[in-house]
């Protein structure tokens, strides 16, 4: 559950209508690496995440994601107010405004329309974390490229504390790759899936196992029971619960309801 607060994160007051910028900022609300994407992506992605730090974590961080889509869609409409049709024809806006008129609807600045390919959930923390690094750091290039092409103090005021979101973001999904890490055997960490297959034991269907695929049983990944990564039949004995187990989807609604301080 979210509650709505009618403010922006960080003010957004652009005196000059620019929709020239308006074409180009647009890719922040609704292309590859924009802000759309992004809190799409983390949002899906939380459910996956077997571990309490990095459920909270990918919460937190879609949940501001949610914010910065508003505050773009602030910039991309106080840059279009009042446009006339004459105004959107001379300053290269007239193909956003045949389909769109001044609406803000989630594009590329190539006009490519949002789609969720632009983002992953691949039911594997460790594959997702991986994509979370590197969508923050294409985020944060575009926002060099969006500020590069700026003149405007308004305008490069809230990208400026967008693009630094962008690097405590980076820095908060690189702390949640170290936890997650840390949790599993450290011998087999990059070969199976946390999430869903028990440690180090990714059984092929005709149930061989490679030398040297099993490690240690991993605390950290232990669920009520254990499942082939492959068929999706049930493992052996059910594991032991213990403190440091992932949490069930049934803990979600209680973590939901613990606001962590965004970094
Ligand atoms: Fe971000």
């Amino acid at each position: 559950m979210w509650a709505y607060e009618k403010k922006l994160q960080y003010p957004v007051r652009i005196s000059r209508p620019n929709p020239t910028l308006a074409s180009l900022i647009i890719s922040q609300v609704g292309g590859p690496d924009g802000e759309l994407a992004a809190s799409m992506r983390y949002l899906s992605q939380r459910y996956a995440m077997p571990y309490r730090e990095g459920m909270a974590t990918l919460t937190d961080i879609g949940t501001e994601e949610l914010a910065h889509l508003e505050m773009v869609s602030a910039i991309i409409y106080q840059l279009t107010r009042n446009l006339t049709p004459e105004e959107a024809q001379a300053q290269g806006f007239a193909p956003y405004y045949i389909d769109h008129t001044t609406g803000v609807w989630p594009q590329a600045a190539s006009g490519e329309p949002f789609t969720s390919n632009f983002f992953q959930s691949k039911g594997d923390p460790i594959t997702d974390l991986n994509e979370d690094l590197a969508a923050e750091q294409k985020a944060r290039t575009t926002y060099d490229n969006i500020l590069r092409l700026l003149d405007d103090p308004d305008v490069i005021d809230p990208i400026r504390f967008l693009r630094q979101r962008e690097l405590v973001h980076y820095q908060r999904f690189g702390e949640t790759l170290r936890i997650v890490q840390d949790k599993l055997n450290a011998r087999n960490f990059y070969a199976f899936n946390p999430a869903f297959d028990t440690a180090g034991e990714i059984q092929p269907r005709d149930g061989s196992r490679q030398a040297g695929e099993r490690g240690e049983a991993d605390e950290g990944s232990r669920r009520k029971a254990r499942y082939n990564g492959n068929t999706g039949e049930r493992l052996g004995e059910p594991a032991v619960e213990t403190e440091s187990a992932g949490p069930d989807l049934d803990d979600l609604d209680e973590m939901l309801c613990e606001p962590e301080e965004i970094g």
